[in-house]
């Protein structure tokens, strides 16, 4: 984030408030890093391409995300399936419950904003308050442009919606 404001980089300027926004890009790796699973050593292959039987009964390697039998309980032995399917749900619910909480203030600043041109606020005022902008859309945007609701890394997608929703 520091890198992006250092060089006032932008991907599109909002049409409202004229925040610089970015896209991100190789989402997946990015928001991994640094979570527990991440440090432990755990890899994408772990949990995305496990070893499945077709209906013949032969080993092959799923690509897709296997389900959590044959990912999940290799490692954690004591859970039991669904223990498992518990614990992504309940990850993803929490996470799911905080997007939608940045989102909800994300379009009422953006319906201020519009009051506020209209009222004909100073452009310095305005400019202060477009940093807000600045930084409650990365914040959100991470754990939004993918579908997993922060499971790859639940601790950080918590710290990152809350300065969202903060700002
Ligand atoms: C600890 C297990 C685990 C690890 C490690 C892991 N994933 Fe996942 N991933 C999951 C689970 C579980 C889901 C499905 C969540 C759901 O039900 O939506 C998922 C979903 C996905 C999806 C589809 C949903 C989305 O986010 O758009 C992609 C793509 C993906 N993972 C990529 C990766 C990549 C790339 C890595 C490594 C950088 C990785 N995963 C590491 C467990 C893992
Ligand atoms: C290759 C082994 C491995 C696989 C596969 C794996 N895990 Fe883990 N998991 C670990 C390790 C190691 C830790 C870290 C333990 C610690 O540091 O306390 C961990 C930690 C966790 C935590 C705690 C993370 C946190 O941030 O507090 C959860 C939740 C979890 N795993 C769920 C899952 C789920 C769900 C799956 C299947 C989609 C899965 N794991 C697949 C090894 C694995």
């Amino acid at each position: 984030m520091k890198f992006y404001d250092d060089i006032n980089f932008r991907d599109y300027r909002h049409p409202v408030t004229e925040a610089n926004l970015i896209k991100f890009q190789n989402l997946w790796a990015k928001t991994s890093m640094g979570s527990k699973h991440e440090r432990a050593g755990v890899t994408c292959a772990d949990c995305h391409m496990a070893k499945t039987k077709n209906k013949a009964g032969k080993v092959y390697t799923s690509h897709l995300a296997a389900g959590p039998k044959e990912t999940c309980l290799k490692c954690h032995k004591d859970w039991t399936e669904k223990q498992a399917i518990y614990t992504i749900d309940s990850v993803k619910k929490y996470i799911k419950d905080k997007i939608r909480k940045s989102e909800y203030g994300l379009s009422k600043f953006i319906d201020k904003f519009e009051e506020a041109k209209k009222a004909v606020i100073p452009e310095d005022v305005l400019k202060e308050s477009r940093k807000q902008h600045d930084i409650a859309h990365p914040y959100w945007k991470w754990w939004t442009a993918k579908n997993s609701d922060g499971f790859h890394n639940p601790h950080r997608a918590r710290v990152s919606l809350g300065i969202s929703i903060e700002a």
